[in-house]
């Protein structure tokens, strides 16, 4: 189906035409207790969306459009393990890592349920292990340190959200993420580390990606160079779906965690790809982790659309993206512990949207998934906020704030007012944003009319402001939960599958033909376009191969 045909799409189509004029304070003026009617909690979730240029009527075209797309049926298909990931024929079933111990949710005719609970409690007893001390390294000594080597969606949720539980981490192990294929990333890892107290978690769903793989022989060679080739056992575990090639790197299979095909690599942080995660914050805080993506697993499934909090959000994103044409999202965490957290959503929603055919292979004539970046304020308000503020490109923002600070705990006296400065500056930001300050305000306290124009700032700029009460592992896994099913509510509109990632592919595979032109002895192929045969000259010389 070409969703862009339907008449609930050339209703919004329609209504686009005045988004120019639809002004947050006008519909702020108008309709008292607007907040209060587009707010919604979420369990420790409290999302107020009042500051988007929508009114009801463009959010109700907007339900009915994701009704027309099917959504609900979809969603139904998703945590049922229909094979919805269809140029890959797989289920999509990452709701199936937070299901309880009682659900059945079946592949084939295979309940997966006690599956995913058997790799949870060998995660578990392996970790309370290494926590106690009594996992000992080739020397009898307790692992002080873990170092998860792995990629895209096998880094970026371990270490997002090792970061963003910091309050939460064992006192003794400790844990670095090594992910690029570029030395300096293993060497600055490795540098101060003593290898009797170091543990590798290689963490690679396929097991044959270059980076991981390249990485995790360089730590072999490390640790067998130092503590002898029977200290693999000790210091190495595999976290993978592969266990033929877990065994043919030498990584004994009884110290591997295994997942399944049809957990997507941006959404594995709940499957065994969490082990690191689980080694630094513990089975018991791991697991409430869990339980935070299931509230929201559980409202998803249930809330009517019109309170469905990940689905409103996905439809806002759709209504600028899509009909309003605005390009990028910015994501702003009022937490520096969530520093991370915009580079784990740019795989999450880039990885998953940025495409451009429909699931039926025909090319899409609309705009698909936004442009995501972001850092954590204030710092982005000394840097790129100027052109949030007064730039020509109108970018919604989503800000991230706590009710109390990560740090609360801490022996540091005074520490506690910077948070009241933090909220206040978050505030601030988006009242600004949305608001402004007019010329004529401007001109009453601005001497130098030249100036005028400078100092106005138009408003009228959208955000999400998305609050809890304190960054534990059960709101971080809800805020990830959020966006994962705003993420598939954008991309069940689009009628897109936002569940493979060919994108990636191509570059992989020219690498690999490039990597022997860089080193071979003799004249190089030169088998590409003028300008790359060009470039690998230039570094063969660089490096004296001519
Ligand atoms: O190249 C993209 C990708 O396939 C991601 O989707 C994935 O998270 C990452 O590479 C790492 O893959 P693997 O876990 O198989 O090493």
């Amino acid at each position: 189906m070409d969703i862009s045909e339907s008449p609930q799409w050339h209703d919004l189509e329609k209504q686009s035409i005045g988004f120019d004029d639809l002004r947050l304070a006008d519909m702020f003026a108008t309709q008292p207790g607007r907040t209060e009617a587009m707010t919604t909690r979420l369990g420790d979730l409290i999302v107020d969306w009042s500051k988007h240029r929508v009114t009801a009527d463009t959010m109700k075209r907007l339900f009915d459009l994701a009704r027309t797309a099917g959504l609900r049926e979809r969603i139904a298909g998703m945590v049922t393990g229909r094979r919805i990931n269809t140029t890959e024929n797989r289920p999509v079933l990452h709701t199936a890592l937070r299901a309880p111990v009682s659900a059945v949710i079946e592949v084939g005719d295979h309940d997966v349920v006690p599956d995913v609970h058997a790799v949870l409690r060998r995660m578990s007893a392996f970790a309370d292990r290494v926590r106690d001390g009594d996992w000992t390294g080739q020397t009898g000594r307790p692992i002080h340190t873990v170092v998860n080597i792995g990629i895209g969606g096998s880094d970026l949720g371990p270490v997002m959200a090792y970061e963003a539980l910091a309050a939460f981490r064992h006192d003794r192990v400790r844990c670095r993420f090594v992910s690029n294929v570029d030395g300096s990333d293993l060497v600055a890892a490795l540098g101060d580390l003593d290898p009797a107290t170091t543990m590798f978690v290689i963490s690679s769903k396929t097991f044959t990606t270059l980076e991981t793989l390249t990485n995790a022989r360089s730590a072999r060679s490390w640790i067998v160079g130092r503590l002898g080739e029977d200290a693999v056992a000790k210091h190495f575990v595999a976290v993978s779906t592969n266990s033929d090639e877990v065994e043919a790197f030498g990584i004994d299979t009884t110290n591997m965690f295994g997942f399944w095909d049809w957990v997507g690599g941006r959404y594995s942080i709940d499957s065994a790809i969490g082990l690191t995660l689980m080694l630094a914050i513990g089975p018991e805080s791991f697991l409430e982790f869990l339980d935070g993506f299931r509230t929201v697993d559980e409202h998803l499934v249930s809330a009517p659309l019109e309170t469905n909090v990940p689905v409103i959000l996905g439809l806002i994103e759709v209504w600028y993206r899509t009909f309003c044409g605005l390009p990028t999202r910015a994501v702003l965490p009022y937490s520096r512990y969530l520093h991370r957290f915009p580079a784990y959503l740019q795989q999450l929603d880039m990885e998953s949207n940025g495409k451009r055919v429909r699931r039926d292979g025909a090319a899409v004539d609309y705009q698909t998934g936004p442009i995501v970046w972001g850092e954590p304020g204030t710092n982005g308000q000394h840097s790129f906020h100027q052109l949030l503020h007064q730039g020509t490109t109108i970018v919604p923002a989503d800000f991230i704030v706590f009710g109390t600070p990560d740090h609360s705990n801490s022996e540091f006296t005074g520490v506690e007012i910077h948070h009241d400065l933090l909220v206040a500056n978050c505030f601030a930001q988006a009242e600004s944003l949305a608001f402004g300050r007019s010329a004529d305000e401007v001109a009453a306290s601005e001497p130098d009319p030249a100036l005028v124009p400078h100092r106005t700032f138009p408003g009228n700029r959208p955000s999400t402001m998305i609050m809890a009460p304190r960054l534990t592992p059960s709101v971080l896994g809800q805020l990830i939960a959020l966006y994962e099913h705003q993420v598939l509510t954008q991309g069940v509109v689009w009628g897109i599958n936002s569940f493979d990632q060919w994108g990636v592919e191509l570059g992989k595979k020219l690498a690999v033909a490039i990597i022997p032109e860089l080193s071979i002895d003799g004249s190089p192929t030169h088998a590409h376009d003028e300008s790359t045969n060009a470039l690998i000259d230039r570094y063969r010389a660089m490096r004296g191969r001519t």
